[in-house]
């Protein structure tokens, strides 16, 4: 469905993304995980348009889509939720999710919003219950549902999203990614991009380990999980995992 060819981009004259391959196969789940400043938000960055490329080319269902404006891309189902939310604080939760399907303007549009509205509820019933509080008040778990929430109103077939897990506690993280399995299996396909290697290949089909720009490795998730390297490297296994989580 997407595939990345020799992607490069620069911040400046530094190179953030060398010679990238991906391939993001129609109905599965891909992750990119890797350290903090490995590239895996300027990659995303690059194929929603949000930053431009200078080498490779970005294809989405055959089509060329490298360096097109940010809106088209959306327009042709590919939506992405940045890292860190970035939901409208003072805004209600309903009009944050209305947001996300600005680019529909067909006759049709109220009702189909209507309806894309009550499919966020039932993905995150939480959201429903809070539709009329300000989004600056919910929990960042919430802040997070809201954000792929929002991301799911402009119905993409694609969906783009930057480490859900950041800064979650573990029980709030497993409420999420359960979320994300469901929208898998309702016919999503999923781009993740996560620095908690575990959770992220736990739930994806195949796997690719960015360093430095750079993909370093990849494989099927159930191998990485299994891989020495990755166990050593990412999963923790010669220190253990901090306790990272500040709250939900
Ligand atoms: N706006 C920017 N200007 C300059 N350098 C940046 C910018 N954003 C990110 N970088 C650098 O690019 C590299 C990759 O960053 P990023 O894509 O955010 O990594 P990740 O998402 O994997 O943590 C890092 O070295 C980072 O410092
Ligand atoms: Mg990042």
């Amino acid at each position: 469905m997407l595939e990345v060819n020799n992607l490069s981009a620069f911040y400046g004259s530094i190179e953030a993304l060398r010679a990238i391959d991906l391939w993001a196969r129609a109905g599965k789940i891909t992750t990119i995980i890797g350290a903090n400043g490995a590239g895996k938000t300027t990659l995303l960055r690059a194929i929603s348009g949000l930053i431009p490329t200078r080498y490779g080319v970005i294809r989405y269902v055959g089509q060329d889509i490298t360096n097109l404006e940010p809106y088209k891309i959306v327009k042709m189902g590919i939506s992405h939720v940045p890292e860190g939310r970035q939901v409208f604080a003072t805004m209600s939760v309903e009009e944050n999710l209305e947001l996300g399907a600005y680019l529909r303007t067909s006759r049709r549009r109220s009702r189909e919003i209507r309806g894309d509205l009550d499919f966020v509820y039932d993905v995150f019933p939480v959201l429903g219950e809070r539709k009329t509080q300000s989004a600056g008040t919910l929990s960042g778990g919430e802040q997070q549902m809201l954000a792929i929430g929002r991301a799911l109103m402009s119905k993409p077939r694609l969906l783009l999203l930057d480490e859900p897990s950041m800064g979650l506690a573990p029980l709030v993280i497993k409420g999420i990614f359960t979320c994300l399995k469901r929208l898998h299996e309702e016919g999503l396909t999923i781009l993740l991009v996560e620095q908690d290697a575990q959770i992220a290949l736990s739930v994806s089909d195949y796997g690719y380990v960015m360093r430095a720009g750079k993909v370093r490795l990849e494989g099927e998730a159930r191998e990485l999980l299994q891989s020495e390297e990755i166990k050593r490297i990412y999963l923790g296994e010669e220190q253990p995992p901090e306790g990272g989580s500040d709250g939900v």
